[in-house]
């Protein structure tokens, strides 16, 4: 999907992930972030996480995302819960994160990626990506959020989906990707069904709203195939074959 058709269904999202805020709060009381925490939140979005811990903790946090409207949303998100001069909003592609920061050498205790392991070609290769900004430090933390198969998928679905086969894996086969690159697994907050229908459905509703409203835009029919595919993919495939979580995690080394 287009950069432009995300902003338009995921607008207002505040979590645009299948998350919910008590969910996002859950990953909160496990990391137990201190005022002294700084965090670097690749691929913010709408910059809810920064925004609630930063409000609940006290902490300090830069978020990099490449959307002109979801990092001024994020930085209203701050300005609202009365946060924003602890919280830096970047607009740019996280996959560069260094040449953004002010100080391409900062490091930072908590590196997080929450559902765009795209920037780095899949997890691994985004694990690697962040790696570098992490603090040299025994209590340093990754965030990844990240989907997974909730069963084998059969070539059906694998062709229905249109990913390669090893772009995600089952939930024991990703435990087993997480180790392979140097990482204990510490905790981990799982999506559920309601929360899985609680994103997709906000989606639907936006863009269809956003259809009503812009019936003559040059890219209407194309949005109105997009929604309709989506909402059949969800619920003859997508609803019961895939998870979501994030994994809270340490570097073994
Ligand atoms: C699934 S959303 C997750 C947003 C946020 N982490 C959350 O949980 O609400 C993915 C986000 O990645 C952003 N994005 C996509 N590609 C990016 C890139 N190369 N660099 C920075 N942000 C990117 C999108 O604009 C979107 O906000």
């Amino acid at each position: 999907m287009s950069l432009r058709f995300h902003e338009i269904i995921e607008e207002g999202i505040r979590i645009i992930n299948p998350f919910t805020a008590e969910k996002l709060a859950r990953v909160g009381e496990i990391v137990q972030p201190a005022a002294t925490t700084n965090i670097l939140d690749l691929c913010c979005g709408e910059g809810e996480m920064l925004s609630q811990w930063a409000k609940t903790y006290g902490l300090h946090g830069t978020g990099i995302d490449l959307s002109h409207v979801f990092s001024a949303s994020a930085r209203k998100r701050a300005a609202e819960l009365g946060v924003s001069d602890q919280i830096t909003i970047i607009q740019g592609d996280a996959a560069q994160y260094r040449d953004l920061l002010p100080d391409p050498d900062q490091s930072f205790d908590i590196v997080s990626c929450i559902g765009a392991t795209w920037i780095g070609d899949g997890l691994v290769g985004t694990l690697e990506l962040m790696r570098p900004a992490l603090k040299e430090s025994p209590n340093s933390l990754i965030l990844i959020g990240e989907p997974f198969w909730n069963m084998e998928p059969t070539a059906d679905v694998l062709k229905a989906v249109n990913f390669p086969p090893e772009l995600y894996l089952t939930l024991p086969a990703t435990l087993q990707r997480i180790r392979d690159a140097g990482y204990n697994l510490l905790s981990m907050v799982m999506a559920d069904k309601n929360s899985w229908d609680h994103y997709k459905t906000a989606g639907w509703i936006n863009g269809f709203r956003w259809l009503a409203a812009n019936p003559t835009a040059p890219d209407a029919a194309e949005l109105r195939d997009w929604l309709e595919t989506d909402q059949m993919r969800y619920m003859t495939i997508d609803r019961d074959y895939f998870g979501w979580g994030v994994f809270i995690l340490s570097p073994t080394d």
